[in-house]
């Protein structure tokens, strides 16, 4: 792999594309560009295509700086976002621990060294063996999602023996960017209602549970949200129910998790929510909560994971066909909702750009479609490409990095990409790329 001699970063002015791409992004030689130093297009070259890439240095440096901004907090990676080995090695060297939410996910990062102890197991519908696997391999806090798990989990727990747990509480608050991903509001499927007695009626049946260690409550108000002011509402509502146990058992519960939830930009204009400010407007509203009610303040927990692993993602792809149908033009790649089901899912477009060949055709607006046998397989809407795009044309998307290779499925039998990490000049294969004979190794029966 050649190393292109890195360029500086250009004036926002000049390239009001670059603030959704990777802080290590720089123009190139003939329409290339470089992430964490590596060429797009020998990386497609070596890799093929579609391919995702990784900018290691983008997601330690993620990572830093929410410990920076909440160095009071404990800030746990949602793996669901994206998980992989280096993944798992990189937050946990950058001081966070791991959000889980699956056997698979919880063992793969125990596997690979991650401690079971800074993890944290969610689900609204753990299974036995999942429990189990937890309980044997010593996670942190599981957080008891409904009334019906907490003796579950208790008669799970060995003799002598204490699990820490939250309790994920449902506060009542509509904040995300599309239905399928609010889940503060009472009427989904997570959580306890803290407005109906529900969430009341589960702390106390914790209480009463000698191998449970009621360490605080959870809550997780959705994805996409791009205001502190839903965050803070929940501090308000949550510590307003800590108070209230207090009140009821004399029980003062230590720690709090706001979950995670923070915004990124995938197209230039888009507003990332700012972890800073986050971060000084939680504290303060953490304050005044407590001191309104003499409560002492508990930890917080926080649970990032598209806001750490989205922006250091970028998706390739080869355009396989360009054609005009009715109004639109169609540039039709090689990939599609199999490695990203999220415009199919909730709307969402994104902000393709072409790459590796200088081009100087006129701009023209262009609808960016998958290969999937869907009409609704569509990447991009009214995106300006040059007029020329053609076949073996490379396209390269920002902002890939979370829920795309973790929701990829195996739609039209067209196989998994692969993830490649970047950094400082060189790229190394992270997860293989999904071929026919992983597929056919699966279909066992005739
Ligand atoms: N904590 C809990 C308990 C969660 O359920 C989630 C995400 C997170 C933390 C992390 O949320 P984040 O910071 O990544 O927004 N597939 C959807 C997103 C689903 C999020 C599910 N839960 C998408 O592609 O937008």
């Amino acid at each position: 792999m050649t190393t292109t001699l890195l360029r500086p970063r250009p004036p926002e002015a000049d390239a009001p594309w670059l603030p959704v791409w990777p802080a290590s992004t720089r123009p190139a030689a003939d329409g290339d560009l470089t992430v964490g130093g590596v060429s797009l297009a020998d990386a497609a070259e070596r890799f093929g295509t579609p391919v995702y890439l990784v900018d290691e240095d983008e997601v330690r440096a993620r990572c830093r700086a929410y410990r920076a901004a909440f160095p009071e907090a404990e800030i746990h990676y949602a793996a669901k976002a994206f998980l992989c080995r280096a993944m798992a090695h990189w937050v946990e060297e950058e001081g966070l621990g791991l959000d889980v939410c699956s056997r698979g996910e919880l063992e793969l990062a125990v596997t690979t060294g991650f401690p079971a102890e800074h993890m944290v197991l969610h689900g609204n519908a753990k299974s036995p063996d999942e429990l189990e696997a937890a309980l044997r391999l010593g996670v942190g806090r599981i957080v008891i999602d409904g009334v019906a798990e907490i003796a579950r989990i208790a008669a799970l727990v060995p003799y002598g023996a204490r699990q820490r747990v939250l309790l994920r509480i449902a506060p009542g608050i509509a904040a995300g960017a599309h239905p399928a991903v609010r889940t503060g509001t009472v009427d989904q499927k997570f959580g306890l209602s803290s407005t109906d007695g529900t969430a009341q009626l589960a702390i106390a049946r914790v209480l009463e549970q000698p191998r449970l260690e009621l360490v605080g409550l959870h809550c997780h108000l959705g994805s996409q949200i791009d205001s502190a002011k839903p965050y803070l509402q929940a501090v308000r509502r949550m510590v307003a129910l800590m108070h209230g146990t207090r009140q009821a058992h004399g029980v003062v519960l230590p720690e709090l998790d706001l979950g995670g939830g923070h915004a990124i930009a995938y197209r230039p204009g888009e507003d990332a929510l700012d972890v800073r400010a986050l971060a000084a407007r939680v504290r303060a509203e953490l304050r005044s909560a407590c001191a309104t009610v003499d409560f002492p303040e508990p930890r917080l927990l926080l649970e990032p994971g598209r806001a750490i692993a989205g922006p250091a993602g970028v998706a390739l792809y080869r355009v396989l066909t360009v054609k005009q149908n009715g109004r639109h033009a169609f540039v039709a790649v090689d990939g599609g909702m199999s490695d990203n089901p999220r415009p199919a899912l909730y709307g969402v477009r994104y902000a393709p750009r072409l790459v590796g060949r200088a081009a100087s055709a006129e701009l023209r607006p262009v609808q960016v479609v998958g290969r999937h046998c869907e009409a609704g397989d569509v990447l991009a809407s009214g995106v300006e490409l040059p007029a020329d795009i053609r076949p073996g044309d490379l396209l390269a998307v920002p902002a890939s990095g979370a829920y795309q290779v973790s929701m990829a499925s195996g739609y039209n039998l067209v196989g998994r990409p692969p993830v490649v990490a970047v950094t400082g000049g060189t790229a190394r294969l992270l997860v293989r790329r999904e071929s026919l004979a992983d597929v056919r190794s699966r279909d066992v029966g005739l």
